[in-house]
């Protein structure tokens, strides 16, 4: 787990791996956060010694190909410098096994091949990790299990597979997924990722609660008069107009990373840092988020129309490549959440996303109820609330705004704040997401994934909302704003407005 001290070192009473297997190796992901990552570890010095990296695709490419592309990939994102002594290393451990995802003789190919340089020991356990688009999450694991790669028996106990989201496209699906993944792996085999999890500033979160005496007696209906958590993109859909279209904001982002940024900053204190104490108290938070009488006012969908974004023309989302004509697919959501316990009684979540906005940033912002004394209302003044404020990406760090005197004889009062710069402190160098994560698979540290009910419940609210949004015509907001105008009616009913992510006042020194 990652709190722990020292949790950047492998553990040495753990077995680890030593093979991983990327299925979908010639694809984005793994060229630009896969294989840098791997590169990363190898540079930290976290890869076991004799570990192997086997690619596999559909594509025919020599392993020297595959290695001289990886290499170029690294050089391109890799966030530290090239060491060429490391890289060659790292290269070393790549091969490359061309395999139809769906071709039971290609795993039997793979098996030989994996056997050629290893010597097949399934005692140190294979991981497998599965870069590719959903639709074939299930092929996969019923080959693995068909060509003896993978299965329940003790012999394969040290296996482990890795799913990149979506988890499913609802919860019936989702459901039949897991099945067929749980007759061939034991949940605590089973990697779900959402790299959201491992972003420093969302891991930060546990001990910004529960870490500190001025805030953690005041994370609650008491002091708190709302949270809002926002994930907006400056980006469209990027060519991926026909997998966008299926799914939507609510399923590409809302199920999984803002379901979990909800619960981990709603989540009572745990009973330890255990992944599974952490995953119950998530579980519990989204098992007490009310199921709304009526989705269509408690939330709201958008998708934007042409316009102009910095300067340039962005077509509208009925014009891109692969989306339906009359498409009424979101690229925009919000949505209230009430959660009905003691800690959260009358303190809503509001939370959005959406494509094409007027800047990039992930937030979460505590905004707190105004003092219970009346002296400074009394006198006329109209103080702001104070707010905590996590900023995830980009610039990340934790921004506290307050009241303060303005300098002078009169009292004037002005909000303020104090801003730590997560970068500034500790450099640019902390692990990315897929490092981490990279990490945490090779140690049997599941802290960072989703566990299954996890995933069950998340859907379970998701499904309502898309049930009563499903037939219903988004709102359209222009590119470069942030959402249709219908979103600040949405939030000003209740009396409050959405809080305009700002680049810190430390950004200047990031750049
Ligand atoms: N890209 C990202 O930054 C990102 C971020 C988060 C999550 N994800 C998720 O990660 C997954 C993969 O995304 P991606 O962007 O890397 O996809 P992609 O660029 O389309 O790559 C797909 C990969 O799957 C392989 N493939 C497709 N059909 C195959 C078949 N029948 N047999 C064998 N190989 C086959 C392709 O091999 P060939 O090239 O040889 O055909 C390619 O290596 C998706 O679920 C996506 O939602 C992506």
């Amino acid at each position: 787990m990652l709190l722990k001290k020292n949790s950047s070192m492998i553990q040495k009473d753990k077995k680890i791996p030593c093979t991983l297997v990327i299925f979908g190796a010639t694809g984005d992901l793994t060229h630009r956060k896969l294989i840098p990552a791997l590169y990363f570890l190898e540079y930290q010095n976290h890869l076991p010694k004799d570990f192997n990296i086997v690619c596999v695709a559909r594509r025919n490419k020599s392993p020297e190909e595959y290695r001289k592309e990886a290499k170029k990939s690294i050089k391109e994102f890799s966030r530290i410098k090239i060491d060429e002594k490391i890289l060659n290393s790292v290269l070393k451990k790549i091969h490359y096994q061309k395999l139809e995802f769906g071709n039971l003789y290609d795993y039997l190919g793979l098996i030989d091949f994996l056997k050629s340089i290893n010597g097949m020991d399934f005692k140190c356990g294979l991981i497998f990790y599965l870069a590719t688009a959903p639709k074939f999450f299930k092929t996969i694991i019923n080959n693995l299990a068909s060509s003896q790669l993978s299965g329940k028996n003790k012999k394969f106990n040290a296996n482990k597979v890795a799913f990149e989201k979506p988890f499913g496209k609802n919860l019936w699906t989702a459901k039949l997924l897991n099945n067929n993944i749980r007759k061939v792996f034991h949940e605590n085999q089973i990697y779900r990722i959402d790299h959201y999890l491992a972003k420093e500033l969302v891991q930060n979160l546990l001990v910004m609660h529960f870490g500190n005496s001025t805030f953690e007696p005041l994370w609650n209906t008491e002091f708190i008069d709302h949270v809002q958590i926002t994930v907006a993109e400056t980006l469209g859909i990027e060519g991926r107009g026909e997998y966008y279209d299926k799914n939507g904001s609510l399923r590409d982002v809302v199920q999984n990373h803002i379901m979990q940024l909800l619960c981990l900053t709603a989540m009572e204190c745990p009973e330890s840092l255990s992944a599974e104490h952490i995953r119950d108290e998530k579980v519990k938070v989204l098992k007490t988020i009310m199921k709304s009488n009526n989705p269509l006012k408690d939330s709201m969908k958008g998708q934007y129309v042409s316009g102009i974004q910095d300067g340039k023309k962005v077509k509208s989302y009925l014009g891109e490549e692969g989306v339906r004509k009359n498409s009424k697919t979101s690229t925009y959501f919000a949505i209230k959440f009430c959660i009905n316990n003691k800690k959260w009684k009358n303190v809503p979540f509001y939370v959005r996303t959406g494509k094409h906005l007027a800047d990039r940033a992930t937030e979460i912002v505590i905004e707190y109820k105004k003092p219970k004394n009346k002296l400074f209302k009394n006198h006329g003044y109209d103080l702001k609330n104070n707010q905590l404020i996590i900023r995830v990406q980009p610039d990340e760090g934790i921004i506290f705004k307050f009241n303060a005197k303005i300098p002078g004889n009169k009292i004037l009062i002005d909000q303020v704040s104090m801003d730590f710069c997560h970068g500034c402190k500790f450099g640019p160098n902390t692990a990315e997401a897929y490092e981490r994560l990279f990490h945490d698979i090779l140690n049997s540290d599941q802290t960072l994934f989703a566990r299954w009910d996890e995933v069950e419940y998340s859907w379970k609210i998701i499904d309502q909302i898309r049930d009563a949004w499903h037939d219903v015509k988004p709102y359209s907001y222009k590119p470069g704003t942030w959402g249709p105008k219908e979103a600040d009616k949405f939030i000003k009913k209740d009396g409050r407005s959405w809080n305009v992510p700002k680049k810190p006042s430390y950004s200047v020194l990031l750049d």
